[in-house]
């Protein structure tokens, strides 16, 4: 059974407390078993992670590109919060260890502040999926399994 690793950046731990306009009254553990009852239905496994720590996230990019190089997993579903507008190191993580990754934003990016329109992350990303709410991470997660099929 092939493995999808959904991650999560900075303060996606506050979600359902923080900015419920943007985005949404669903917290992280409700996305959670949201991913995981989906990933069942797909034969897949699940790794849900989240981390306020830009290496760790670093790391655990690494850990996937093991695992797709070793066949065990599709890739990542990655919601790099406001590290998507600012590291240079996660788009070389992404690129570096050849992880299929699929950049999810929960609020519409591209229809807030000017400095959330760029990401580092978009070019070295397998498919961008913004402003559908928390339904992003499992229309991420179909999109890895979509795409190992095409
Ligand atoms: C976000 C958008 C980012 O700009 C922001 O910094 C986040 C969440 C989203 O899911 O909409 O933390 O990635």
């Amino acid at each position: 059974m092939k493995t999808i690793y959904v991650l999560n950046g900075p303060n996606l731990n506050l979600l359902g407390v923080r900015d419920p306009a943007t985005y949404g009254a669903q917290t992280l553990a409700d996305v959670e078993a949201a991913c995981q009852k989906l990933a069942e239905s797909l034969g897949l496994d699940l790794v849900f992670r989240q981390s306020n720590h830009e290496g760790e996230l670093i790391d655990w990019l690494h850990e996937a590109g093991k695992a797709v190089a070793e066949d065990q997993s599709l890739g990542v579903v990655l919601n790099a919060g406001a590290y998507t507008h600012t590291s240079v190191a996660l788009a070389d993580a992404i690129s570096g260890a050849f992880v299929p990754t699929i950049e999810v934003h929960i609020s519409n990016v591209h229809a807030r502040e000017a400095f959330r329109h760029h990401s580092y992350l978009s070019p070295v990303a397998a498919g961008v999926i913004v402003g559908l709410g928390t339904y992003g991470y499992e229309a991420g997660i179909r999109a890895l399994a979509q795409l190992q099929e095409a």
